[in-house]
């Protein structure tokens, strides 16, 4: 099931004629992997980019999902449990951006929504432990934790939510 956008939003997967080059975010980083990195990435099977676009075809948010792994030491003792000792595999969130002129209308929440979805889809198929992301700042890191991502014990910018938890928000 797919999240629903507001009339006249659809979202692509990354492309060559997407206008790419005139997203702005306001965070200079997030900009520029849309700009210069994302395609290649995707391109080379790294990670996979999707767009979200206006109805005139201009990029209003996109996010960018790929696979990785985390320390089992790295964990809280409660996601820990029962889990083997070893290198885990994840989902993350690597890039997440709404362009600059669209925030704070609710974009974020959707694409975040679909984002997780994505990840909560995969995970039918491929297995991972939690979805983990490395916040920017301490304004996305806000909004992460307004969507209940925890802080991974001795990395303050990276937070994770776990597969369970995933699994209770796409049942509900
Ligand atoms: C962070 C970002 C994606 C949010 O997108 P947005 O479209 O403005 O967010 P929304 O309007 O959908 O807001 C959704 C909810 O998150 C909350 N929210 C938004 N930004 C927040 C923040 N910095 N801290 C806490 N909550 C925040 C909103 O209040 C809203 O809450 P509600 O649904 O309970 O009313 C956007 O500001 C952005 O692209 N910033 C620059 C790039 C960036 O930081 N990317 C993330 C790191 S990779």
């Amino acid at each position: 099931m797919s999240v629903r956008f507001p009339d006249g939003f659809r979202l692509e997967r990354l492309a060559k004629a997407h206008p790419r080059k005139a997203f702005t975010s306001g965070q200079a980083d997030v900009d520029d992997w849309l700009k210069t990195k994302a395609l290649q990435n995707q391109e080379k099977h790294l990670s996979i980019t999707k767009v979200l676009l206006d109805e005139s075809g201009v990029i209003a948010g996109y996010y960018t999902l790929a696979t990785g792994q985390v320390d089992f030491g790295d964990l809280p003792a409660d996601v820990a449990k029962k889990l083997p000792r070893r290198m885990l595999p994840v989902a993350v969130l690597a890039w997440f951006g709404v362009s600059a002129d669209r925030q704070g209308q609710g974009l974020g929440k959707l694409l975040l929504a679909q984002a997780l979805r994505d990840c909560f889809d995969a995970g039918q198929t491929f297995a991972f432990i939690a979805v983990i992301l490395d916040c920017i700042d301490d304004a996305s890191k806000a909004f992460y934790q307004h969507y209940d991502f925890a802080e991974l014990p001795g990395h303050p910018y990276r937070v994770f939510l776990s597969a369970a938890q995933l699994e209770a928000m796409m049942g509900s």
